[in-house]
């Protein structure tokens, strides 16, 4: 299905304006501990798609509000973001040297200093998401369920407690049902989040935010088996990581249990699914259809 709107642009308008806020609001490298602060924006700075701050912008702007009151939150959800990456390429975890097409935090400066760049980047998203300038722009009903929706999506009933059984069945025969829990919880649900915040605080409807809602979990299921995908079909240079880093983990993967065409078929239904719950929103709907397209085909 061919989408007649320019993404390109879109997503370079909405990006320049992400990184503008995130830069201009991040501390400044000084003190005792300016290194972790120094390290935090090394990770933040390596590049990244930003595609869940662009969604709580896309998510904003479909329901009728002004993207431009909410940069602050799309700002701190990067930082959660590049947070649980920084967390992610640890020794501990996925041992991965990469990242965003530089070495991984840990790599670039050590261990204690990544993690707590990850935890320091974690309490700058609430700083974001409570700080005064963004607080005076939208409703205060609206800004703490915003929050409560995302510290939902990414703790233990979310994305820490995905990445727990993610570690949990490396090496392990898993089902798809479990593997399908991982991917929702690990990665959907901040997704999800993100894109519903947006809504909530751009004034969205109770039915809105439900149609946004399911957009966002077909998409974020979508995202995942994609990555898992990319790790396999993937080009180093283009992804900013290596590549076999699951397969030499024994992830449970979609590609594992199922092979890669299978697994390309249930990447497309997802994304079908994703569009299919937009037509409430008509015309106004063509950025969330082409990001959609977008995540399937992406190559990054
Ligand atoms: C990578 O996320 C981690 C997953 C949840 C798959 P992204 O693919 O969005 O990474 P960046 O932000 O663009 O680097
Ligand atoms: C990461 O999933 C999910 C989170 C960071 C929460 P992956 O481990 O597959 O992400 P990559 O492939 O390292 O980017
Ligand atoms: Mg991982
Ligand atoms: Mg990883
Ligand atoms: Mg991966």
């Amino acid at each position: 299905m061919a989408i007649n709107f320019d993404l390109k642009s879109y997503l370079k308008e909405k990006k320049e304006k992400i990184e503008e806020i995130l830069f201009k609001y991040f501390p400044e490298e000084k003190g005792y501990g300016a290194k972790v602060i120094t390290a935090a924006k090394y990770s933040l700075s390596a590049g990244g798609k930003r595609i869940r701050p662009v969604l709580c912008l896309a998510g904003c702007e479909v329901v009728g509000g002004d993207w431009r009151n909410i940069l602050l939150f799309a700002a701190g959800i990067e930082c959660i973001h590049t947070y649980s990456l920084i967390h992610d390429d640890l020794p501990a975890m996925d041992d991965d040297d990469y990242r965003r097409g530089k070495l991984s935090c840990h790599k670039a400066f050590n261990e204690a200093t990544a993690i707590l760049a990850g935890d320091g980047l974690q309490s700058l998203a609430y700083e974001f998401f409570t700080h005064p300038d963004l607080v005076k722009k939208v409703s205060k009903t609206r800004l703490l369920k915003a929050i409560y929706i995302i510290s939902k999506a990414i703790g233990f009933e979310g994305m820490v407690g995905g990445q727990m059984a993610d570690l949990l069945m490396e090496g392990k025969k898993g089902s798809i049902k479990a593997l399908k829990w991982i991917h929702f919880n690990k990665t959907t649900r901040l997704i999800e989040a993100s894109i519903v915040s947006g809504a909530l605080l751009g004034g969205g409807k109770t039915k809105e935010i439900k149609v946004l809602s399911s957009y966002g979990k077909n998409l974020g299921l979508a995202f995942q088996i994609v990555d898992d995908l990319l790790d396999i079909i993937g080009d180093e240079k283009k992804l900013g990581k290596k590549v076999f880093s699951d397969v030499k983990k024994q992830k449970l993967t979609y590609p594992a249990l199922l092979g890669l065409e299978k697994t390309k078929e249930l990447a497309e239904a997802y994304i079908n699914k994703a569009i299919s719950v937009l037509s409430i929103f008509g015309e106004k709907a063509q950025p969330l259809k082409a990001i959609a397209e977008f995540v399937l085909n992406r190559v990054y």
